[in-house]
């Protein structure tokens, strides 16, 4: 049999890079995607070092809808069947209302949310095939933890993370059932560039989320029976969530 196969888009970053390499150590064949050409090549190298199954890569933007079909013509060609992918890649960025701007909204949009919702529908065929094949697939989302609570500062990445895990139950509502399975991932503050930001307050003091956490989260999934499905996963930090103390 064939190996299952998967592409992993943001695989260039931290959440992305750590989510490839425990798919590659469960088996998986990859499709890396992320627009730094060096990092993804490095980290098909390190990978197929390895051994194990191939590890093929391609550098664009998935705002470019041509692009999302270079992904899935490659994947075809190569794999002829997709076994999971992860919408994993993501743009974020702080502003307050007031301060957002149609280029800044788009930024965002275009990425965390009409590039998930797109490149799923063109890879639907594929996903199918794997059920075909092997019985069922997946789609693994990464949300936030700003998807399930929105907060101040990042009022348009919230939404759009909201948007993902709106169009995460919406799959697992429309596909579950022909053995396509969806998850949305939440996490709260992650240890990758992204969190930059809050390195300096309390957060760093904390501790954060290690991307391996969260490529640990998706390695389970991939390890369950056909008739369980893990729709969403929330993952925080000590504080996260915990109201102020005066209202406590
Ligand atoms: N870090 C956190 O605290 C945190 C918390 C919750 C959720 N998340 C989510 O986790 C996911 C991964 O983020 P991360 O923390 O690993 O951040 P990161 O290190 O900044 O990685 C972001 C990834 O997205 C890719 N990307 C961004 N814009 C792209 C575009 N237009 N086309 C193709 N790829 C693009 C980047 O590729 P290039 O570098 O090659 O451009 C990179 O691989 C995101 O969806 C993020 O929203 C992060």
């Amino acid at each position: 049999m064939t190996s299952r196969s998967a592409i992993v888009t943001g695989a260039s970053g931290g959440i992305g890079t750590a989510i490839a390499t425990a798919l590659h150590e469960e088996g998986f064949a990859l499709t890396l995607v992320g627009r730094d050409a060096a990092k993804l090549a490095a980290l098909a190298e390190t990978l197929t070092g390895t051994g194990g199954a191939a590890v093929d890569w391609l550098a664009g933007s998935l705002a470019d809808e041509t692009f999302l079909d270079e992904i899935t013509a490659r994947h075809t060609a190569r794999h002829g069947a997709l076994d999971l992918l992860v919408n994993n890649a993501g743009v974020s960025g702080h502003r307050r209302v007031g301060e957002i701007t149609a280029e800044f909204l788009d930024a965002q949009f275009d990425v965390n949310i009409r590039a998930v919702i797109l490149l799923t529908d063109k890879c639907l065929g594929l996903l199918r095939k794997a059920v075909a094949l092997r019985g069922s697939a997946q789609v693994v989302n990464t949300a936030s933890n700003a998807g399930k609570r929105g907060e101040a500062t990042l009022a348009s990445y919230s939404a759009t993370k909201a948007a993902v895990v709106g169009f995460t139950e919406a799959l697992h509502d429309e596909l579950a059932a022909e053995g396509i399975k969806a998850t949305a991932i939440c996490p709260g503050l992650v240890d990758t560039p992204m969190a930059d930001a809050y390195r300096s307050g309390g957060a760093a003091a904390q501790g954060m989320i290690t991307p391996r956490d969260v490529a640990e989260t998706v390695r389970l999934t991939t390890r369950l029976s056909r008739a369980c499905i893990v729709p969403e996963v929330v993952l925080l930090r000590p504080n996260e969530w915990v109201q102020p103390s005066e209202v406590r």
